[in-house]
């Protein structure tokens, strides 16, 4: 049996932040979210979250994970303190206790689940993660014997010059055989520089205590200041990009492009450079994304390009093109085979198929049937200034060129919009709808001078 607890009550001082250091994004999700979902295959029968500055907005950031047990720390007196505050909470648990940094977000499920799988085989009192980094500033120094029997754990700060000379550092992940830490944890002094209940220093009453090195050292990079959260940011990307690339994605520069990790992605779709994928986006095989693009939380067809466009919150069916410079945003639904931009908004909006917007339109709060040709420069005017109200329009129908479409206002099938037309009133089925000025030309006539 095994319980797992995560550390997420310090403030994180060095981020220079009011937000709390494990609700930082990387990705699109907080530390806190990415440590929790490193522990999806161990299926913890307890999962405690210690919290403690800005409690309220870690457990909120959390909420939607079942069965968590929120622990307060409400002085946060160091991570050997926080793991005090668990005594009360698991008196009548006999099995062990994975501990986990709020910090350390890139840790593998795979490489928890063999180090637990380490732990348990040879009945250690306590088991922790190490790695030998090239640059190791910062993180506590662990001392082993040749057998990674594990005899102390210094702090960077408290090491003298020699011990700063060990490379081989804590990564933060802890297992205990929890009714031997709980025997130990009232002994923590705060003797260190920081003046702080370190956890580390269970490794003084604990024996057997292993130390096992991550196969991959970039798995625990900690979090402690924006420097390491772009480097553990870039570490995320050089993953996802890998993990879609073996899956069949050609990226033309994957450097200057970003996917977040919940992001989907079908086989032969092309990234073109300067694009990011975000949020729950969904891309369908063969199109090809960018240059310059931006998509977020939104769902896109086969076969579909996007050039240079800004895409959030929608859906474009297969076979159609956006762009280049269309911004779709606020639930707008393009059917197949459609044609969207230059230089086209559309908001809130559904297209049936093979509708085109081509060129310097505002579409907002409008329904569009099939086959709808939508000239240069027509706007929906949904907005009167109070309320929003939406635009109908049937198959068939075209609009010319700079048309006004004053919302509400429905135009049946076949209706064609005459160019520079204001249209306020209803148009029914095969009409030519001619609302404006009508031409007057003067013969002979010159300005006299
Ligand atoms: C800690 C380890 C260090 C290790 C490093 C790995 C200790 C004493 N040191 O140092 O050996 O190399 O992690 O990343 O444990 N927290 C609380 N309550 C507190 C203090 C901290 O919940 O009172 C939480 C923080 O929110 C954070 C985690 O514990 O998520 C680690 O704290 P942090 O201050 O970042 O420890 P490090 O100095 O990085
Ligand atoms: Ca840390």
């Amino acid at each position: 049996m095994v319980a797992v607890a995560i550390l997420a009550a310090g403030r994180g001082t060095r981020m220079k932040s009011d937000l709390p250091k494990v609700l930082h994004k990387l990705g699109g999700r907080s530390l806190v979210e990415r440590t929790l979902a490193s522990c999806n295959l161990l299926k913890p029968s307890r999962s405690l979250i210690i919290v403690g500055y800005q409690a309220n907005l870690v457990i909120e950031n959390l909420r939607q994970n079942e069965g968590l047990e929120f622990v307060n720390q409400t002085e946060q007196l160091g991570t050997g303190h926080a793991i005090q505050q668990l005594i009360p909470h698991l008196r009548d648990f006999n099995g062990d206790l994975l501990v986990l940094n709020g910090d350390v977000p890139l840790l593998r499920p795979e490489t928890l689940e063999k180090f637990l799988k380490i732990h348990k085989n040879n009945q250690n009192a306590a088991t922790l993660l190490t790695a030998n980094l090239p640059d190791p500033t910062g993180y506590g120094r662990v001392f082993c014997d040749s057998n990674n029997i594990v005899s102390q754990i210094v702090e960077h700060r408290d090491c003298t010059d020699a011990q700063k000379q060990n490379h081989r550092i804590n990564a933060g992940v802890y297992c205990f055989n929890w009714p031997k830490l709980a025997q130990v944890l009232p002994k923590l002094s705060a003797n260190n520089d920081q003046q702080e209940y370190y956890l580390t220093e269970v490794v003084d009453y604990l024996n057997p205590v292993m130390a096992v090195d991550v196969e991959d050292a970039l798995e625990i990079t900690g979090i402690n200041d924006r420097r390491q959260l772009a480097t553990a940011y870039d570490i995320l990307q050089i993953r996802v990009k890998d993990n879609w690339m073996k899956a069949g994605v050609t990226f033309i520069d994957p450097d200057s492009t970003t996917i977040d990790d919940t992001v989907q992605i079908a086989p032969d779709v092309i990234i073109e450079p300067q694009t990011h994928l975000r949020g729950e986006t969904i891309i369908g095989q063969g199109s090809r994304i960018g240059p310059g693009s931006l998509i977020e939380n939104s769902t896109i067809g086969e076969n579909v390009t996007v050039l240079y466009s800004v895409i959030t919150d929608s859906q474009v069916q297969s076979n159609s093109r956006v762009g280049p410079y269309a911004h779709l945003r606020g639930h707008v639904n393009i059917g197949q085979a459609c044609r969207i931009g230059n230089f086209v908004e559309l908001k809130n909006s559904q297209l049936g198929a093979n509708t085109n917007v081509a060129h310097l339109s505002y579409i907002g709060d409008a329904t569009l049937g099939n086959r709808v040709n939508i000239g240069a420069g027509t706007i929906t005017a949904n907005y009167d200034g109070v309320n929003k109200h939406r635009t109908q329009i049937g198959d068939n129908s075209k609009t010319g060129s700079n048309s006004v479409l004053v919302a509400p206002v429905t135009l049946g099938e076949n209706v064609t919009v005459a160019a520079g037309s204001v249209v306020t009133k209803d148009v029914e089925d095969d009409s030519l709808v001619i609302a404006r000025a009508r031409q007057i030309v003067r013969k002979g006539w010159r300005q006299q001078k």
